[in-house]
C-alpha cells in the first residue's frame, strides 16, 4: 500500500493507481510508474453549509461569433498550421523528438513577431540565456526584439507575466518547469500536468498566447503527454527523418482551424527555411527515372505533394526474404505484395523486397497503394514507367483500383510540375482532367501494360 496521500502515476499515459506494479493498468507500458504525492486540489467540492449557486445564464445557438482576432507571425508555414496565424489567449503544444529543431522553429517565429511589433517572449529551462542568444545570432536574428529569460520555477515565470503584458511567449519546455506547490520531480505528468495546467489558465486570463515545447518519447507520445494535450488549443507534431534535412510540421489538434495541415522545412546552416513547393523538393526530377520508381501524386493537409516511390526487387539470398520499408507502413507493403501476388500473379516469395519513400517524408494516406505497386512491378521486371507519368489509387484486396479522394488537386499539381499522364482510378471526375488519365481499372491490367512497358 502506498504511504498517506501517495499514489503511483503512469509517466506515459498518466493512469493513477494505488499500488505499484511493473505495468501500467492503462496503457500497458513497462516500468513506467512513479510514486507521486497526491495533493487534494484547494477547495475540490467540499460541502460548504453557506454556499450559494448561482445557476447557469444559457445562451442560444445562435448568438453572433466573433471571428477570433489573428497574429501574424510572419512565418507562413508556421501560420498556415496554425490556421492562419495564432489566436491571442490560445495554448499550443508542440512536441517532437530531441534535437529535430523545435526550439531553432520557436526562435524563427517569435523572431520574425517581434518584428512585426507583436511583443514575445522566450523562456528556456533547458539552455542557459547565452545558448538562445548564441543561436538567434547565428541565425541572423539578433536585432529581433525578443525577450529572453531561462528559468523553470514555474512560480517566478508566473509573476513576470503578470507584470509584462507580452502577446506571444515560448515555453521550452514544458518538461523542465517546476511548481512548488507539488512535491513531484520535475518532468514527471503531475509536474507536467501541473506546470501546463496554471500556463494555459494564465494564456485564457490575460489573452497571452502561449507555445509549450513537449519532448516526445520513444513511442511516439508527447512525454507527460496525453495529460497535456487535452489542456491546450492545438497540438502540433514537428518531425523529420534522421540524415535528412527536411523538417515538416504537422497538425494534430486545432481548435482553430484544419488538423491536417502541414508547414515543410528545410534545416540549413542559418536555421529552418521554409519551403513553398515541396513537391520539387521530394521529387528528384533530374535524369531518366529508373526501373523501380513510380511519383506518386499525394496530399498532405491541404496541398498536393508530389513524392518518388523507390522500389528495389531482389533475389534473395537467405530462406526468410527481407522486406524494408520505409517512409511507408509495412503492414500496407505486405498487403500490396500479397494482392500483386494473388491476383497478378507475380510472385516474391524468394525476394527480397525494399521499398523507400524518397526525400524522408512519411506517406499515411491508401491513396499510395498504386504507386508502390507500380513501383514494385517496376522492379520486378525492369521496366522504367514512363518519365512524365505519376500514379495514384487504392487497391483493394479483391485486385480492384479504387477511386481516392481529390484527384483533381493531384492531377493539376502533376501538371503544374511538367507531368503529361497519370495511372489513376478511371473514374470521370467533374470536367476535363488537366492531363492525359491512364484509366487503371484491375490492377493486374495495370501490371501487365507495366510489363508491356505501354
Ligand atoms: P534544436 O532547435 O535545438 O532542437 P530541439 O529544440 O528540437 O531539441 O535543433 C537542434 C539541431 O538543429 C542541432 O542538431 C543542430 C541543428 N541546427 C542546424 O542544423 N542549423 C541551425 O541553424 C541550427 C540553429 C540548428
Ligand atoms: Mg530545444
Amino acid at each position: 500500500m502506498a504511504r498517506d496521500g501517495a499514489v503511483y502515476v503512469c509517466q506515459s499515459c498518466g493512469a493513477v493507481q494505488t499500488k505499484w506494479s511493473g505495468q501500467c493498468a492503462g496503457c500497458g507500458a513497462w516500468n513506467t510508474l512513479v510514486e507521486e504525492l497526491q495533493s487534494r486540489p484547494p477547495g475540490a467540492l467540499a460541502p460548504s453549509r453557506n454556499a450559494r449557486t448561482r445557476g447557469l445564464a444559457f445562451q442560444g445557438l445562435e448568438d453572433a461569433v466573433p471571428t477570433p482576432a489573428r497574429m501574424i507571425t510572419g512565418v507562413d508555414e508556421f501560420d498556415r498550421v496554425c490556421g492562419g496565424g495564432v489566436v491571442p489567449g490560445s495554448a499550443i503544444l508542440l512536441g517532437g523528438d530531441p534535437g529535430v529543431g523545435k526550439s531553432t522553429l520557436l526562435m524563427q517565429v517569435v523572431a520574425s513577431a517581434a518584428r512585426r511589433g507583436i511583443s514575445c517572449a522566450y523562456i528556456s529551462g533547458e539552455e542557459a540565456v547565452e545558448q538562445v542568444r548564441g543561436r538567434a545570432q547565428r541565425m541572423g536574428l539578433a536585432d529581433a526584439p525578443v525577450k529572453l529569460a531561462a528559468e523553470t520555477a514555474l512560480r517566478d515565470i508566473m509573476e513576470a507575466l503578470k507584470k509584462e503584458p507580452f502577446d506571444l511567449v515560448i515555453i521550452d519546455s514544458i518538461q523542465t518547469m517546476w511548481s512548488d506547490a507539488h512535491e513531484a520531480a520535475p518532468g514527471s505528468v503531475t509536474q507536467v500536468r501541473a506546470a501546463a495546467g496554471e500556463l494555459v489558465r494564465l494564456a485564457k486570463k490575460r489573452g497571452v498566447a502561449v507555445i509549450l515545447v513537449g519532448h516526445v518519447t520513444k513511442e511516439g507520445a508527447i512525454a507527460g503527454p496525453r495529460v497535456v494535450e487535452h489542456m491546450v488549443d492545438a497540438v502540433f507534431a514537428f518531425e523529420g527523418e534522421r540524415g535528412y534535412p527536411f523538417r515538416i510540421l504537422r497538425g494534430a489538434k486545432n481548435r482553430f482551424g484544419a488538423t491536417d495541415e502541414i508547414g515543410v522545412y528545410e534545416m540549413g546552416d542559418a536555421g529552418l527555411a521554409e519551403v513553398k513547393n515541396p513537391s520539387a523538393l521530394f521529387l528528384n526530377t533530374a535524369g531518366e527515372r529508373a526501373a523501380g520508381a513510380a511519383v506518386f501524386a499525394g496530399i498532405e493537409g491541404s496541398r498536393p505533394v508530389l513524392v518518388e516511390f523507390q522500389a528495389l526487387v531482389a533475389p534473395s539470398a537467405y530462406g526468410t526474404p527481407r522486406r524494408a520499408v520505409v517512409g511507408w507502413d509495412s503492414g500496407r507493403l505486405a498487403m500490396v505484395l500479397a494482392v500483386l501476388e494473388a491476383r497478378c500473379g507475380l510472385g516474391f516469395g524468394d525476394k527480397d523486397v525494399y521499398l523507400n519513400v524518397a526525400g524522408g517524408l512519411r506517406i499515411s494516406e491508401p491513396a499510395a497503394d498504386l504507386a508502390a505497386a507500380a513501383a514494385l512491378a517496376s522492379s520486378a521486371f525492369d521496366q522504367a514507367l514512363p518519365q512524365d507519368c505519376v500514379v495514384f489509387g487504392e487497391i483493394s484486396l479483391s485486385g480492384e483500383i479504387r477511386p481516392v479522394s481529390r484527384m483533381d488537386s493531384r492531377l493539376k499539381e502533376a501538371a503544374k510540375l511538367g507531368f503529361g499522364r497519370a495511372l489513376a482510378p478511371s473514374v470521370a471526375e467533374n470536367g476535363s482532367p488537366p492531363m492525359g488519365l491512364i484509366a487503371a481499372g484491375r490492377l493486374a491490367d495495370t501490371i501487365r501494360r507495366i510489363h508491356d512497358g505501354s
